[in-house]
């Protein structure tokens, strides 16, 4: 039997590279974030294509406020341009758009403008883009304990009832299917506090390939060498191979 490999049902990836892109061509690096909106399309109509279910994008790490305020404030300006120019598109093409992270830091136009493309969108099945901003993996783990802190104090849940479904319900995306595949451009092997929970069973895929580079070949690289991969679970290879326990 010739079976097809299987395609990742929800991918997320670190878009690395954006500065080091600008920079080898002397240019300010707002000028990469502007190339990497561009890639941010490609992959989303690879997406489309492929039939992915769930993409997530780390756009803006609760960390990177700290980056100089006028790279913090041309990427503030590239989000709320990206929004006005992609949600139309986006819902044509049946796309919902989520944004994760804690949104109340941004200001009122731009959260607003958030909330609304999510409402309008809402509805939509054919991908399900997730934006990562100020986001951290520590963070997201945290709001779900708070979360089930006060259902406990409200009496809707019992402490000695929590187990990792029930903690996983208020993580973020805990409604979609698990995380696959974890995709890290630029060149560095480390998770940078994205996703923490989601991953623990992706598969990595790590590419020197700066994020403006990224296009459709580079994901497809990725969806084949996932294709590749043994998910094991804590199994052995040899239990996997003959589909069963013993
Ligand atoms: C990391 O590259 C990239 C970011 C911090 C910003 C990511 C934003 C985009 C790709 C813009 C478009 C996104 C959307 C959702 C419209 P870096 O600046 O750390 O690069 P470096 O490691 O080369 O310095």
């Amino acid at each position: 039997m010739n079976s097809k490999p299987p395609v990742p049902r929800h991918i997320a990836i670190v878009m690395d590279g954006n500065g080091r892109w600008a920079k080898a061509r002397h240019r300010p690096r707002s000028f990469g974030h502007d190339a990497g909106r561009k890639a941010v399309r490609e992959v989303v109509e690879g997406c489309l294509r492929h039939g992915v279910e769930a993409l997530t994008l780390f756009a803006f790490s609760s960390e990177n406020w700290q980056r100089p305020q006028a790279e913090v404030g041309a990427l503030m300006t590239l989000f709320l341009r990206a929004l006005d120019k992609e949600t139309d598109e986006l819902h044509a093409q049946g796309v919902r758009l989520r944004f994760i992270g804690d949104l109340d830091r941004f200001e009122a136009p731009l959260r607003e403008r958030m909330l609304a493309a999510m409402q309008r969108t809402a509805g939509n099945h054919k991908l399900q883009l997730n934006i990562a901003v100020n986001y951290g993996g520590r963070w997201d783990i945290v709001q779900a304990a708070r979360q089930a802190a006060q259902a406990i104090a409200r009496g809707e849940l019992r402490a000695e009832d929590m187990d990792e479904a029930t903690l996983g319900r208020f993580i973020s995306l805990g409604d979609l299917p698990p995380l696959d595949l974890f995709i890290r451009t630029g060149g560095e092997y480390r998770l940078s506090n994205f996703l923490l929970w989601q991953a623990a069973y992706a598969e990595l895929h790590f590419t020197d390939t700066l994020w403006p580079d990224f296009d459709q070949t580079c994901l497809r690289r990725a969806i084949d060498d996932f294709g590749h991969r043994e998910r094991r679970y804590g199994r052995t290879g040899e239990q996997i191979a003959t589909g069963h326990q013993g």
